[in-house]
């Protein structure tokens, strides 16, 4: 009897906790990754993203932050992502279509280096343009990454009255990639860094040569590679380096290359 009753109450308990989680599920029912620092969204409602969106950052040069902007503004108008679990939100055409999402960057010559300041906010009105700031490019992209996570459906729908700020709790957060045991080809470093970004990380650790097979093109040691790769089509050529590091600070990620001479 006295199980029996310690049982309903146990029962009454899940079954109340379960009640509440729709509440709870209100405030989050976008999940943006990596979960931002704030993330304020009092009144959870979507609105068209106007069919002519664009991304502007007014009288500001910078030749990563403008491939940065023309790559995020094609995956929001290509993705039409639909979430696995429809976002729980006030969906209205009473308010305007959002048109512009505008960027300010405090410091356009910050270079990326490590501890550089990722930090940015980002409002997104129920009227009027939205507003990424940030200190530095790479900060704006982070922005710009989580600003797209905020688009989703077709037509395009996008979270408005939402409030962000955020920064990294590290400043190194990276992946590493050994290419001297295995051979992988450009394209697929060139991927392997996209994830890397989508993820909010800045580094990607080029475990380039090792004992296994020297890749790298040196071209004042051309015998390093000719004797030392797995094959001629298995080479990294200056050209391909330089690829790689132009995609990484298009991407906000930095390539650290380690090269291990041989028999070490
Ligand atoms: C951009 O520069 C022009 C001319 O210098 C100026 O009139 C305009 O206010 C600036 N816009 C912003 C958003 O700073
Ligand atoms: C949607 O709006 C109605 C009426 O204003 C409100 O009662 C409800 O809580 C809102 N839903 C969400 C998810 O904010
Ligand atoms: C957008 O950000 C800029 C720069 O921080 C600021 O001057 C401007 O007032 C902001 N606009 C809105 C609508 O928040
Ligand atoms: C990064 O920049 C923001 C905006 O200028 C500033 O508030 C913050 O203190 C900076 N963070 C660090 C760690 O310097």
């Amino acid at each position: 009897m006295f199980l029996h009753f310690f049982n309903s109450i146990l029962i009454i308990s899940i079954v109340l906790a379960v009640l509440s989680l729709p509440i709870s599920a209100v405030e989050s029912s976008i999940q943006v990754w990596p979960k931002p620092r704030t993330f304020s969204w009092p009144q959870p409602q979507a609105t068209l993203l106007s069919s002519t969106f664009s991304i502007s950052a007014p009288n500001q040069t910078h030749i990563h932050l403008s491939s940065a902007i023309k790559r995020y503004l094609n995956l929001i108008q290509t993705e039409n992502h639909i979430p696995l679990v429809p976002p729980i939100l006030n969906f209205t055409t009473s308010t305007p279509p959002l048109q512009t999402l505008l960027v300010f960057v405090s410091d356009l010559t910050a270079p990326l280096h490590h501890n550089v300041n990722e930090s940015y906010t980002l409002t997104i009105p129920t009227r009027g343009p939205a507003n990424l700031t940030a200190e530095t490019v790479w900060g704006a992209m982070r922005g710009l990454e989580t600003f797209s996570q905020l688009v989703w459906g077709d037509p395009l729908r996008v979270a408005v009255g939402l409030y962000i700020w955020d920064a990294p709790l590290f400043g190194h957060r990276g992946v590493m990639l050994d290419t001297s045991r295995n051979y992988y080809p450009v394209e697929d470093i060139l991927r392997t860094i996209g994830a890397v970004s989508v993820n909010k990380m800045n580094v990607f650790h080029w475990h380039i040569t090792d004992s296994h097979s020297f890749p790298l093109l040196v071209p004042s040691e051309p015998d390093l590679a000719a004797k030392g790769s797995y094959g001629p089509d298995m080479l990294y050529t200056p050209d391909d380096v330089n690829k790689i590091v132009q995609f990484g600070l298009d991407h906000g990620v930095r390539i650290i290359p380690e090269i291990d001479s041989p028999g070490q």
